[in-house]
This record gives structure tokens, C-alpha cells and sequence, in this order.
């Protein structure tokens, strides 16, 4: 066992994770020249755009070090942004040590400490690496003094690199096998292998990654999962060098995949144990976690005939994503969609974006939101993420929501907008630690809620794009959240309805109200478009009734033209949703639920 390391890479989004996953790849040669591809590991088309990891990829390296022994390198590739972070700490539970990234030019940023957190949480042993040397901007001193000051790790122990160039990337591998441990277990002890990641392929079913902490697991083992109470039969099991690779068995400390006929993702859950049927483990490995959604939204086809394809869409991407929830919604403005859970704004967006693209949908998102509890005046308690659902004010006695606590790292100079916006945020508390020079923390409790919308923009624009933000969920505090209707000539449209904060709720209906106004054609009669809160109107702007024709415009006799322009508008119909008396454009539900 004295020849694997098991490690993954920590680092904030962009600081160069995946180039140096890459590098470490082709040095090894775990991959030649014609094959590789950039970002390798990255495997989706959206993550290689956005230059984000979703999904964690794993991929074993046989290293031949300077001491002239032979290594094998399991690199556990893990997601960099917060939303996933429930998939880092699987990550985190397979490895004994982890590289941590600081680019030269940014130096430590919210996630690099959030994820350093994390990693000491696991006990892992961390080697810090410079990266992004080749830059001009590159300061490798100041790197070195906030490797120190920001993360608490020996600066000297730090090894600057390029993952762009190339540039001393050996050093990071002669690294990975003097600094970090070997993995320990025991091969004859009864099975415990954790399942750090799972996706669908095609061909094969669900292809399980699996961690041996103890035991052994061979081909045609009979095994069981220990939280969800499945059991399967091993087809076959391996190891993945960037091809799956089959052997015959795992033993403890071992990395590698599993096929056992599991259909979709969603029938296991990733971090869940698996042992042998036959002298089964007593306990599963300690610091499981379910993935939980936080934020809601209802995704509807933007016509209605589009909705099969929707269903079908939704029930492909489940396969792969287990963290993704839908069940059916119904709207009268827009028909039936879906009621969808994902794990934070960046989560609603890849599947948002997925579903347009690879699926061609073109889609109406309500505006997210997250799940309140209410204690009702008779006694009861329930769960509300969707304004429909919501009770009639008068039953409530109490509602609580979910509390964050935000970290965000700045530059000083930002230091009094950034408390503005978490103030303007409803932010309770606000503490800032000196980091390193010129540079602070800020953390603040607030509510989730209030991140949903604009927050992360203004963030990045307060601070000119130096400021970043990670947090971490706190417990439910007591609120005051308002149902907020909007009518447009008397009518609600169920669609538009949200639940806010009171103080917000007539900020955010104007904002819908004069949107709405801006995107809804002019009609024959006067049509008023009201925010309300249980029949309270608190916003209000109306489009003015139409004096002319459409055809009014071209006097003269050009017929055809005019014969244009009625075609045009009987098209621009089949895109209307008629609501009572008036039509509203789908392209208004679009522009007024589009955020910011
Ligand atoms: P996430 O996958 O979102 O977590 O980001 P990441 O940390 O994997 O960053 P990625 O590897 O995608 O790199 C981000 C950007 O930095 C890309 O444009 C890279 O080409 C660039 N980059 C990475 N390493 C280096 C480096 O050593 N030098 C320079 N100049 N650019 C680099």
C-alpha cells in the first residue's frame, strides 16, 4: 500500500485545478498527445464552456519517481464551487491528502479557505502549490505570505509552478509522493468501500467510484449498500486510467470503479457504504451526508406542446444528476412544468442551461426560492418553497427560514460597500478578520434567501471583481415573509407570484409591475398591472389602451406591407398567453422572471 497516494486537488474556481489535473495526467503519460483533450477531466460540454467542475472525475497514474519507485497516483478530481460542496467532501473522504492551489497573481480567495476548512475537517495532510508562475502578474512572495498568513501552512513547503506551461509540474508529483501518506486498511478486514461518485453510461448503467477503506471487493461479489438497503451483484470492477481498466479485485486503499447493474443514479446514494452480503462491515464509514436542495423554482416549456419533451428531458438528466428533484406543477398562465429542487443558484443554472441546449427547450424558470417552515395557528407545521402553496396569511403563527453564514474575502477599500450589501441584504451579523495585508474577511449571517437574487453580481461589481464568496448553512431563524401577487387587469398570474421579506416585497413588485408594463403589447382598453399582498395593492403601473392600428402606421397604398405586418402579428400571437382579457407575450414572463 506504500506506493498509492490518494489525493485530490483543492482550489478556488479558476485558479488553474483542472490545467494542472491535466499536466499531472500528461506527465505521467497517462495519456498520450492525440487523446488528450483539454480539461480533460472536465468531461461535460457545458463545464468545459464555463470553465466550471461539476461533476468530480477520477483517474489512476502509474509514476515512476526520482527515488526510482513506482507509484500509483488515484487523483480525485473535485468540484470548486459551493453548491457542490456536499461532492467535495465525498472527494475529501477518499483521499489522505490534497494539493491545494493559490494562483500567484489572486492569491487565497473565499473557496481556497472554505475548502481548506473542509479538508482539515477530514484530517488531510495538505501540500500548498503556486500556481499560474508564467504570469507577469505572478507575485510568488505575496502567494508565499498569504500561504501563511490566510491558510496557516509552512510557505517553505509550498512548490510554485505553471500548469499552463508545464513548469515544474514533476515537482508537484515528487511532492504528491514524499509529502503526502500512503493509505492504511486492512485488505482482510470485513468490506467497507466508499461510494464517492457514481454517473450513467450509456452502455453500461450506472458506473459507481468507489474508495476501499477496508476489506476487499472482487468480481462477482454479492454486495450491499449499507444506507440505502440495496442489493447488487459486481460485474465488473477496475480501476480508471482515463479508460476503464478491469481487474479483479480492490483491496484496501485502492481506487477504482464498480459495475453491478445499478439502473440510474438515483436509485443509490452517492457517500453511501458499500460491504459484502457474506460478513458484512458492523457500521457504515462515519460523516455521511444526504445532498439537500435548498432552491426552488418551477421550470415550464415555453409552449405547451413542448411539455413531452420537457418530461423526457428531465427524466435524462436524473439519471446522472441525483442531487436534481422534479415533480409535476401546474400554472394557468403557463400549463404544466415541473416544481424542480437543485442545490444552489450555480446547480439551477447547469440544469437550466442543459436543458436548452442539449435539448433544445426553449423554457419559462419562476424566480427561485427556498424552503420556509410556517407553525400554523391550529397547531401544525409545514414545509413551503412554492407561492402557490402558500397559507392565507391569517392561519400563520410563525415562519422561520434557512440562515447562511456568508464568508467574503476583500480587498480593504471595498470593506464599506461590502457591509452595505450585506446590511441591504438583511444581514444580523457582521465580524471582519484581518487576513493578510490589505485584505479582509467578512463574514456575515444571513438569510439564503436574500443571496438568490442580485447578491453575488453586486458583489463582484462593489469590488471590481476582487471580492469573492463562499458560506456555509446555518439553522432556521424567525422572519417575516410576505405572498406577493401580481395582477395584471385584476387577474393574478399565478406564475409571477413570490414569496419575499416584507421590507422587499414592494421594491421587487414595482420592479415587476414596470417590466411588465415595458413587455406587454398595448390592448384596446387601459389594463393595470398591481403587486398585492392579500389584496393589498402596495405596487402599480398600467399600459395605456391602443389609440391606433398597427396598419396605421403605413399610410399610403402600400398593400403589401400592410398585408406584412398583420401576417407578423398573427404570428407574434401563437407566442401569447391569453390571460382573462389580456395577452401576455411569453416573452414577458422571460424578461420580468429573468434576474437582476
Ligand atoms: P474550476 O474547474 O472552475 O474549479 O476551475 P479550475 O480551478 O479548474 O481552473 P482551470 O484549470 O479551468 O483554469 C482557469 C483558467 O486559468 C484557464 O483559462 C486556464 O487556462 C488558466 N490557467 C490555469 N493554469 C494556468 C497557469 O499556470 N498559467 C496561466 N497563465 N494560466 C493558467
Amino acid at each position: 500500500m506504500n506506493h498509492i497516494r490518494n489525493f485530490c486537488i483543492i482550489a478556488h474556481i479558476d485558479h488553474g485545478k483542472s490545467t494542472l489535473a491535466d499536466r499531472l495526467i500528461q506527465a505521467c503519460n497517462g495519456v498520450s498527445d492525440r487523446e488528450f483533450k483539454d480539461q480533460l477531466l472536465d468531461s461535460m460540454d457545458i463545464e468545459r464552456e464555463r470553465g466550471i467542475t461539476i461533476k468530480s472525475n477520477t483517474v489512476s497514474l502509474d509514476y515512476t519517481a526520482k527515488d526510482g519507485k513506482k507509484y500509483l497516483l488515484n487523483l480525485i478530481d473535485t468540484p470548486g464551487h459551493v453548491d457542490f460542496s456536499h461532492e467535495v467532501r465525498r472527494s475529501l473522504m477518499a483521499c489522505e491528502g490534497a494539493l491545494i492551489i493559490v494562483d500567484a497573481s489572486q492569491g487565497v480567495e473565499a473557496q481556497t479557505v472554505a475548502n481548506l476548512y473542509l479538508a482539515l475537517e477530514y484530517d488531510l495532510d495538505l501540500l500548498p502549490v503556486i500556481n499560474k508562475i508564467d504570469l507577469p502578474a505572478a507575485d510568488i512572495e505575496r502567494a508565499q505570505e498569504a500561504i501563511d498568513a490566510e491558510l496557516g501552512l509552512d510557505p517553505f513547503e509550498a512548490i510554485p509552478c505553471s500548469a499552463k506551461t508545464g513548469l515544474h509540474v514533476e515537482d508537484v508529483l515528487e511532492g504528491v509522493v514524499n509529502k503526502l501518506p500512503p493509505p492504511q486498511g486492512d485488505p482482510k478486514a470485513p468490506l467497507k468501500a466508499l461510494v464517492f461518485d457514481a454517473y450513467f453510461d450509456k452502455y453500461r448503467g450506472v458506473i459507481l467510484q468507489i474508495r476501499v477503506m477496508e476489506g476487499t471487493l472482487k468480481t462477482k461479489d454479492a454486495i450491499h449498500f449499507m444506507h440505502g438497503g440495496r442489493d447488487y451483484k459486481v460485474d465488473e470492477l477496475g480501476i480508471n486510467q482515463l479508460k476503464l481498466v478491469p481487474k479483479d479485485k480492490l483491496s484496501a486503499g485502492e481506487v477504482g470503479y464498480v459495475v453491478a447493474g445499478v439502473k440510474s443514479v438515483q436509485d443509490i446514494e452517492v457517500g453511501d457504504t458499500i460491504t459484502l452480503q457474506e460478513h458484512p462491515a458492523d457500521a457504515p464509514i462515519p460523516g455521511y451526508q444526504k445532498a439537500r436542495q435548498v432552491v426552488f423554482s418551477s421550470i415550464y416549456p415555453m409552449s405547451t406542446d413542448q411539455y413531452p419533451d420537457l418530461v423526457k428531458a428531465l427524466d435524462k438528466l436524473a439519471i446522472n444528476d441525483a442531487a436534481l428533484t422534479y415533480e409535476k406543477d401546474s400554472s394557468a398562465a403557463l400549463g404544466f412544468g415541473f416544481r424542480c429542487g437543485f442545490l444552489g443558484l450555480l446547480h439551477l443554472d447547469v440544469v437550466q442551461e442543459r436543458l436548452q441546449r442539449e435539448f433544445d427547450l426553449g423554457l419559462v424558470i419562476s424566480a427561485p426560492s427556498v424552503k420556509y417552515k410556517l407553525k400554523l395557528r391550529d397547531g401544525k407545521e409545514i414545509e413551503v418553497d412554492n407561492p402557490s402553496n402558500w397559507p392565507d396569511p391569517t392561519v400563520i403563527d410563525e415562519i422561520i427560514e434557512p440562515y447562511i453564514r456568508a464568508s467574503i474575502l476583500t480587498p480593504e477599500e471595498y470593506v464599506g460597500p461590502v457591509m452595505e450589501l450585506c446590511r441591504e441584504h438583511r444581514s444580523e451579523s457582521q465580524t471582519m478578520n484581518y487576513l493578510s495585508a490589505g485584505r479582509l474577511e467578512v463574514v456575515s449571517e444571513m438569510p439564503l434567501g436574500e443571496v438568490l437574487f442580485d447578491f453575488y453580481d453586486k458583489l463582484k461589481m462593489i469590488t471590481r471583481g476582487y471580492g469573492s464568496f463562499d458560506h456555509e448553512p446555518l439553522e432556521y431563524r424567525k422572519t417575516d415573509i410576505v405572498k406577493v401577487e401580481i395582477l395584471v387587469n385584476k387577474e393574478p398570474v399565478d406564475t409571477l407570484a413570490y414569496l419575499v421579506h416584507r421590507e422587499k416585497a414592494r421594491q421587487r413588485a414595482l420592479h415587476y409591475c414596470e417590466r411588465l408594463a415595458k413587455e406587454i403589447p398595448r390592448h384596446q382598453f387601459k389594463i393595470p398591472i398591481q403587486g398585492v399582498i392579500g389584496g393589498n395593492v402596495i405596487a402599480r403601473s398600467t399600459i395605456n389602451a391602443l389609440r391606433k392600428d398597427v396598419t396605421a402606421k403605413c399610410y399610403g397604398g402600400d398593400i403589401s406591407r400592410k398585408k406584412k405586418l398583420l401576417e407578423k402579428q398573427k404570428k407574434g400571437k401563437a407566442k401569447m398567453k391569453q390571460f382573462g382579457s389580456v395577452t401576455i407575450p411569453q416573452a414577458a414572463f422571460v424578461a420580468v422572471l429573468k434576474q437582476s
